[in-house]
């Protein structure tokens, strides 16, 4: 499973980097609005940071002409940037002419929150589907059975459309995704800090360094 992290935030995009398991990076317009930097400036410095691998920026408009300007014009700004097109009809329709045109222009249609929304992306030719299933649960929905149910139908036809798991809240999240085998999750630098963590490691590393000092071990 692909690790891209979920946010607009430099400083954590780097430290993921650095970490060694970042492929990619995901935005949009609350997460870039909670830097308080202009929104070009953060988005430039993002792919700056990390200029080969997808960084998703989102569109704003929302009519289909509107849409394919700004994808256009977006795509411009990096050959490794992937332009977040919402799941209306206007947004369906934006990615299939694009992709009709060959404009060359990846897109990951995003707000997805049904199976038939993510058929409907892989039909048009979405690069990549956002399926939110932190959104999904807080309406007292299941997530998971959204995204479990989309994995299996993109099995079944083979759709190349990649599977991004969004709207990541915890690390259970992450281990079911994992399990399900889904393409990628894009995760909150705070799920991901965690991730790393297990009481029991902690536990079994004082027991060691207590042990070892008893053993006299130095290396
Ligand atoms: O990037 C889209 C998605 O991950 C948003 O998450 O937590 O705002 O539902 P959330």
């Amino acid at each position: 499973m692909k690790i891209f992290i979920d946010t607009a935030v430099l400083e954590e995009i780097r430290e993921v980097k650095e970490l060694g398991i970042l492929d990619g990076v995901t935005t949009n317009p609350t997460l870039v609005s909670k830097t308080g930097k202009p929104w070009k400036e953060a988005i430039q410095e993002i792919l700056r940071e990390v200029p080969d691998k997808p960084v998703s920026v989102e569109v704003v408009a929302t009519d289909r002409e509107g849409m394919k300007r700004e994808a256009k014009e977006l795509a411009k700004l990096g050959e490794n940037v992937v332009v977040k097109i919402p799941c209306t009809e206007e947004g369906l329709r934006a990615v299939f002419e694009m992709n009709a045109e060959g404009a060359g222009v990846k897109t990951n249609v995003t707000l997805v929150f049904s199976p038939l929304q993510a058929l409907l992306a892989a039909k048009v030719g979405a690069t990549y589907v956002s399926p939110f299933i932190g959104r999904v649960d807080d309406i007292s929905y299941d997530g998971l059975q959204v995204l479990e149910e989309i994995v299996s139908i993109y099995e079944i036809y083979g759709f190349e459309t990649e599977i991004i798991a969004a709207s990541i809240r915890h690390v259970d999240h992450v281990r079911r995704c994992a399990a399900l085998g889904v393409d990628i999750a894009t995760i909150p630098y705070k799920v991901i800090k965690q991730m790393y963590r297990h009481p029991l490691t902690d536990i079994g590393l004082e027991r060691f360094i207590k042990d070892a000092e008893k053993a006299g071990i130095s290396i």
